[in-house]
């Protein structure tokens, strides 16, 4: 029970890794706030744990999210632990079709989102014992080649976002860390692609087993990896931790499985076989 009676916050808890973290945060006793977009959905997992509160929130606007934060510490008294986590693929464009709104649309969601969340939680956390925020950004912030630019280079801003912020709060005891997830079985891909609702459940099947072969861990990345890594970031066992980043992915950033396993196609290669074997089966992928 590392967060007995602590007030926790996860925007984009509707799905994928918030899903995962706020029950995880919930299981070892915290009250969580698990606020997305998606009100029903989120409204599904409150009804998962008791202690776990639905609250209807769009990061893109700022004005919910101070409501959002404001909210959870007149019920608690203060705010212990904030994970910054909502986010989708963004704008798609190659950098030399890309619009400006997309653009700014993008950093918006992955990125300003981030800062704000901080900037309204911290009045509330100053001077809570083990006060902890953890930012989700992506192993795409390592390199390209993971993720459109625009979603990469938000990403990598989280990470520098982490940091300075992390320095910044120290003052007030408050740490400040980020996760990397690689290539989780989430819905942000079908989401991103807007994959018919009949076609999800395949496509998720191809991406993990296509990821898995990629890997030097040779398994599908799930959300509840990401989860135990946030939950040990956001506990006091990672005190001496702070403006830190923990990669979770798998291995895929150290080399690709393919590298030192002559049997296993590339990811790309194995997308494609996948996608051709669809196809030649009759089902659209
Ligand atoms: N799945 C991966 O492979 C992967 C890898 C690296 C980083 N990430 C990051 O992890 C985070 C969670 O993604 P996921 O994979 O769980 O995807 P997901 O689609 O399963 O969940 C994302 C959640 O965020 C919510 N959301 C989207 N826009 C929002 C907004 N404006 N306001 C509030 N809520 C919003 C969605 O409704 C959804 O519930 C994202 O920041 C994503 O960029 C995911």
């Amino acid at each position: 029970m590392r967060f007995a009676d602590k007030c926790v916050i996860v925007t984009g808890a509707a799905s994928g890794i918030g899903r995962a973290t706020a029950l995880l945060f919930a299981a070892e006793g915290a009250r969580v706030y698990a606020a997305d977009r998606d009100f029903e959905g989120a409204q599904r997992l409150s009804g998962e744990s008791p202690g776990i509160t639905a609250v209807a929130c769009d990061v893109c606007d700022v004005a919910q999210i101070k409501a959002l934060m404001d909210r959870a510490a007149q019920d608690c008294g203060g705010i212990d632990v904030v994970f910054n986590n909502a986010g989708a693929a963004g704008d798609r464009a190659p950098i030399d079709e890309i619009e400006a709104e997309g653009w700014d649309r993008t950093m918006d969601l992955l990125l300003r989102s981030v800062a704000m969340g901080i900037r309204y939680a911290v009045p509330h956390m100053k001077g809570r014992k083990g006060a902890s925020i953890v930012n989700t950004s992506s192993i795409a912030a390592i390199g390209p080649g993971y993720s459109p630019t625009a979603y990469a280079v938000a990403k990598a801003g989280v990470l520098h976002l982490t940091k300075c912020t992390a320095t910044e709060l120290a003052k007030y005891g408050i740490r400040v860390n980020a996760v990397q997830p690689g290539f989780i079985n989430t819905n942000i891909f079908t989401t991103a692609l807007e994959m018919p609702a009949d076609l999800v459940d395949t496509a998720k099947a191809m991406i993990l087993q296509a990821s898995s072969n990629a890997q030097p861990v040779a398994r599908g990345g799930m959300p509840d990896d990401i989860a135990q890594a946030v939950a040990f970031l956001a506990s006091d066992a990672a005190g001496f931790m702070t403006g830190a980043s923990l990669v979770v992915d798998g291995g895929i950033t150290i080399g690709p499985r393919h590298a030192w396993d002559p049997e296993t196609p590339d990811m790309f290669s194995a997308l494609q076989a996948m996608a051709d074997a669809a196809a030649a089966a009759g089902t659209p992928a």
